[in-house]
C-alpha cells in the first residue's frame, strides 16, 4: 500500500488534512500520529479488525496489549468498571499528559486492545495534534509507538516511514516529538499504586501526589512484571548495533569507554555520551544532552542514528536515575547487551 504523508503544524493545524486522517480511522484504517511522547500508530481501539492491523504492522506479539487515547477527561467513564480513587488524584494532576493508567476495562474495550486482559491502558496525550486526530475521529484511538517491534520508539516521522512505510494507511508529520521517552505507566487497580513503565511523569512526581508507588522491575523485568504488563517483558528499544552501557561514577565510566573503544577499534565503534562532550579517539561521539530532560528527548533519534552510520558497537554513558533519568535508564538498559559496572 501507498503511505499518505500529511504535513500538519503543531500549532497551526490544517483541519481539512487532519479530517482525512480521521476518516482513515473511522473506515478502519491504522494512521501514525504525533504525541509529546513519541509518534503513536492509531487505530479505533473499539474496532477489532482495525486494532489487528496495528498488531500486523508492527509485528508485534498478540499479548502485548495496547494504550487506548482518549481526547477528554470524561471519555474515561464509558472504558473502565470503576475510576479508583488514586486514579482520580492523578488524573487532575497529571492529564492530559505522558501518564498512562491501569483499570479494570468495561465491556466496550475488545480484548484484542488489551491483549486478552480484564484491564486497559488509558491516557490522554496532550499534544494538539493527538488531541484533534481523537476528537475528530470520534472514538478512542488505541496506539502503540509506531516503530517496528523491538526497535526505538520514533520520535519523528521519517523514523515512522523507516519502519513502517508502505505497511500502515498515513503519517501525520508533525516534527519531533518534546518529550522522547514513552508515557509512564501505573497500575492504579493495586495498593498502593505500582509504576509499571518509567516514562514522561517522573517517579518522584508521582510519588508527591500518591505517597507511595510500588517500582516493580526497576533494574530487571521481575517475573511479577511480566505477568503484570506483558509488553515491558520483551527485549526493547534496540538498535542494530550491540549496546554496552556503562555505569559507575562519570570519571571512571568514561575511562572505561575510552579503555574498550581501543580494545574494540577494529570494529566501528560509537560513543553516546551524556551530561559533558568528550572525544573518543577512533569512535564516532553522539552528545545526548546535558540535562536529563535533554538526553530524554534525543535518546531513540540517536540509537537510530547510529545504525545510520554503521556503527557496529555503541558504548553508552550511564545517567543518574533521577527525574526523566529513571526512563532513561530503563530503555537503555532494555537496549544493553551487556551493562558494565565501574
Ligand atoms: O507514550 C506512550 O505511552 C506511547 C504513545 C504513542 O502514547 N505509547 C506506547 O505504547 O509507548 P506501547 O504499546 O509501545 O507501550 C505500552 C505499554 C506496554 O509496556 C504494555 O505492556 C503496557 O503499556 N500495557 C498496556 N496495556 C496494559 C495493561 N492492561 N496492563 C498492563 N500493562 C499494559
Ligand atoms: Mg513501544
Amino acid at each position: 500500500m501507498r503511505t499518505k504523508i500529511f504535513k500538519i503544524s503543531k500549532n497551526n493545524p490544517d483541519m481539512k488534512l487532519l479530517g482525512q486522517a480521521a476518516a482513515i480511522i473511522r473506515k478502519g484504517g491504522i494512521v501514525a500520529f504525533p504525541t509529546e511522547t513519541v509518534y503513536g500508530l492509531g487505530a479505533d481501539a473499539l474496532n477489532p479488525s482495525a486494532v489487528k492491523k496495528i498488531f500486523q504492522a508492527k509485528r508485534r506479539p498478540s499479548d502485548d496489549p495496547l494504550i487506548v487515547h482518549i481526547a477528554s477527561k470524561k471519555d474515561v467513564k464509558k472504558l473502565v468498571k470503576e475510576i479508583p480513587p488514586y486514579a482520580k488524584k492523578l488524573i487532575a494532576k497529571f492529564w492530559p499528559g505522558p501518564l498512562t493508567l491501569i483499570m479494570k476495562k468495561s465491556q466496550a474495550v475488545p480484548y484484542i486492545t488489551t491483549a486478552g486482559l480484564e484491564t486497559v491502558a488509558i491516557r490522554m496525550p496532550s499534544h494538539p495534534i493527538a488531541n484533534l486526530l481523537i476528537k475528530i475521529s470520534k472514538t478512542p484511538i488505541a496506539a502503540p509507538s509506531a516503530n517496528l517491534f523491538g526497535r526505538p520508539s520514533p520520535t519523528c516521522a521519517s523514523h515512522v516511514l523507516s519502519d513502517l512505510g508502505g505497511k500502515i494507511d498515513a503519517i501525520i508529520d508533525a516534527g519531533e516529538t518534546t518529550i522522547g521517552v514513552e508515557s509512564s505507566v501505573v497500575d492504579v487497580t493495586v495498593s498502593p499504586p505500582a509504576l509499571l513503565r518509567p516514562g514522561g511523569i517522573p517517579l518522584e512526581s508521582l510519588n508527591k501526589v500518591l505517597g507511595a508507588v510500588q517500582v516493580l522491575g526497576k533494574d530487571k523485568v521481575a517475573e511479577s512484571l511480566k505477568v503484570k504488563s506483558p509488553g515491558t517483558a520483551y527485549k526493547h528499544y534496540a538498535p542494530k548495533a550491540k549496546l554496552i552501557l556503562v555505569v559507575g561514577k562519570r570519571r571512571r565510566a568514561r575511562q572505561k569507554i575510552m579503555e574498550l573503544a581501543t580494545k574494540l577499534s577494529k570494529k566501528k565503534v560509537g560513543v553516546l555520551a551524556v551530561s559533558k562532550r568528550f572525544a573518543v579517539e577512533g569512535a564516532t561521539v553522539l552528545f545526548a544532552g546535558r540535562t536529563n530532560r535533554e538526553v530524554a528527548q534525543s535518546l531513540f533519534g540517536l540509537l537510530r542514528k547510529f545504525d545510520q552510520l554503521k556503527v557496529k558497537v555503541i558504548l553508552a554513558e550511564g545517567t543518574a536515575e533521577q527525574g526523566l533519568g529513571l526512563a532513561v535508564m530503563n530503555r537503555l538498559k532494555r537496549a544493553a547487551s551487556k551493562i558494565i559496572e565501574v
